[in-house]
């Protein structure tokens, strides 16, 4: 397995491109199974999430094709084949889940493996089965599998979501697209990948209003077309990267990043007191290096501070004067990049939800492993200022979220690089 081995020298300055997001892109392409006509997605992200998703949707009898060096991608639903996904694909990738709804209103039934527990908390399904059930849905879980059923085909209602979970608004809003009468979702999930999605049905002819709010209207229609859509700039590789800057010291400008995108983000960077100029072309992020100030963070739902950059903020309040409390309020067991941030002389203390980090002068590297995909990139963050070297193990993590991680941050001038193994 590969490895990465960073070592920290010093500032980095220069300009790193940021990529389609990964979470956008894994609920538009399920939305090729909602119509007969090509759906080509611009702006991809070279991932192995997206690889998975690619697999799952030829299992089906989607056509992918990778064009322009894999970011483009077409994707053709012209015959399916198969409504299964199965436990072998489903297992490796939550996100399999998102070709749940599409494939109940295309096909009129669909058979889903489980995603059984993941890494950061268990991760249930009960509300995309509530509303999908709304839908006139008949859903059973028989062998792992939920064996999903709309005889009569689906038909518009009013959904309340316990709790705004994105990927049931995600496979609701594809679901009630070519539902009878209209749909109401209420407590809506309002993350930008949401309105991503919309955007893009929209184009292939589906008549979404209010993505974006907590309240999202579908009007069903009979068919969807092709569209063409460019995928969203990545907020939380865009959060990462504007904190390379502040850890290692130096001036770098995000490509493509801006601020509605991660402002509950950049509130708490003014904080820590570091200041983000939007550019036009991106946002820059300008640090002398010094300690910053301590913070306390708490992950929400959007427009709230998200949980997929939490890990990174931690490896950097490590070092900041003071001692910073992080809540996390999303995921349970979410912290487990919290020992690996300890053996690099990190002082922190979790108790349930909460870790305290009482911030030190300066980290040391070491040996360590990525436990999750989040988890990964905060121990490379962290070893941009550590003293020495940090060997950061179990890489395939990584790669599931983060493209060219070795090429972007050595491109700003980090000592990093990717080491082969066995
Ligand atoms: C998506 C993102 C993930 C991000 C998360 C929260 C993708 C591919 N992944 O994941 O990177 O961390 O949003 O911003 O977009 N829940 C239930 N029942 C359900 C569904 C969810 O209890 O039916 C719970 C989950 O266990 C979790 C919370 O709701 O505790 C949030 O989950 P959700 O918003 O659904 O996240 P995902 O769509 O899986």
């Amino acid at each position: 397995m590969d490895s990465i081995v960073v070592t920290g020298n010093g500032p980095l300055n220069g300009e790193i491109p940021i990529a389609g997001a990964k979470n956008a892109c894994l609920a538009l392409m399920p939305a090729t199974l909602l119509s007969e006509e090509p759906l080509i997605l611009t702006n991809a992200p070279r991932l192995s999430d997206i690889a998975t998703m690619t697999v799952l949707l030829q299992s089906l009898g989607a056509d992918a094709a990778s064009l322009q060096n894999d970011k483009v991608l077409a994707l053709s639903s012209h015959d399916l084949t198969s409504t299964r996904a199965d436990y072998d694909i489903v297992r490796k990738m939550r996100a399999s889940n998102l070709v749940l709804g599409p494939l109940l209103a295309r096909a009129g039934h669909a058979e889903v493996s489980l995603p059984g527990g993941c890494a950061i908390g268990a991760r249930p399904m009960d509300i995309h089965i509530d509303g999908l059930e709304k839908l006139g849905a008949v859903i059973d879980l028989k062998d792992g599998y939920l064996h999903a059923k709309a005889p009569g085909g689906l038909k518009g209602a009013v959904i309340d979501l316990a709790f705004p979970s994105v990927g049931a608004t995600e496979n609701l809003m594809m679901a009630a697209t070519l539902a009878k009468g209209s749909t109401v979702i209420s407590n809506a999930a309002r993350e930008p990948e949401i309105v991503d999605l919309a955007r893009c049905l929209n184009a292939m002819g589906a008549q979404i209003e209010g993505a974006g709010t907590d309240r999202i209207e579908i009007q069903g229609v009979d068919r969807l077309g092709g569209a063409t859509h460019r995928v969203v700039t990545d907020r939380i590789e865009l959060g990462t990267y504007m904190l390379a800057p502040v850890i290692a010291g130096g001036d770098v400008e995000c490509l493509g990043g801006t601020l509605d995108l991660v402002a509950s983000f950049v509130d708490k960077l003014a904080e820590a007191g570091v200041s983000v100029e939007e550019t036009g072309r991106g946002l820059r992020v300008r640090h002398d290096g010094g300690r910053v100030r301590a913070v306390d963070v708490t992950t929400e739902v959007f427009p709230g501070f998200p949980t997929d950059l939490q890990a990174q903020m931690m490896a950097l309040l490590t070092t900041a004067q003071g001692v910073s409390t992080l809540h996390e309020t999303i995921f349970e067991n979410r912290f487990m990049h919290a020992p690996e941030l300890v053996r690099m002389g990190a002082e922190i203390e979790v108790q349930g939800g909460t870790a305290r980090v009482t911030g030190v002068e300066r980290l040391k590297g070491a040996p360590v492993m990525a436990t999750d995909l989040r988890a990964s990139v905060s121990l490379i963050l962290a070893g941009l200022a550590a003293e020495g070297e940090t060997v950061v193990s179990r890489v395939y993590h990584l790669d599931r979220g983060y493209e060219h991680v070795v090429r972007k941050l050595s491109g700003v001038g980090a000592k990093i690089e990717r080491v082969k193994g066995t």
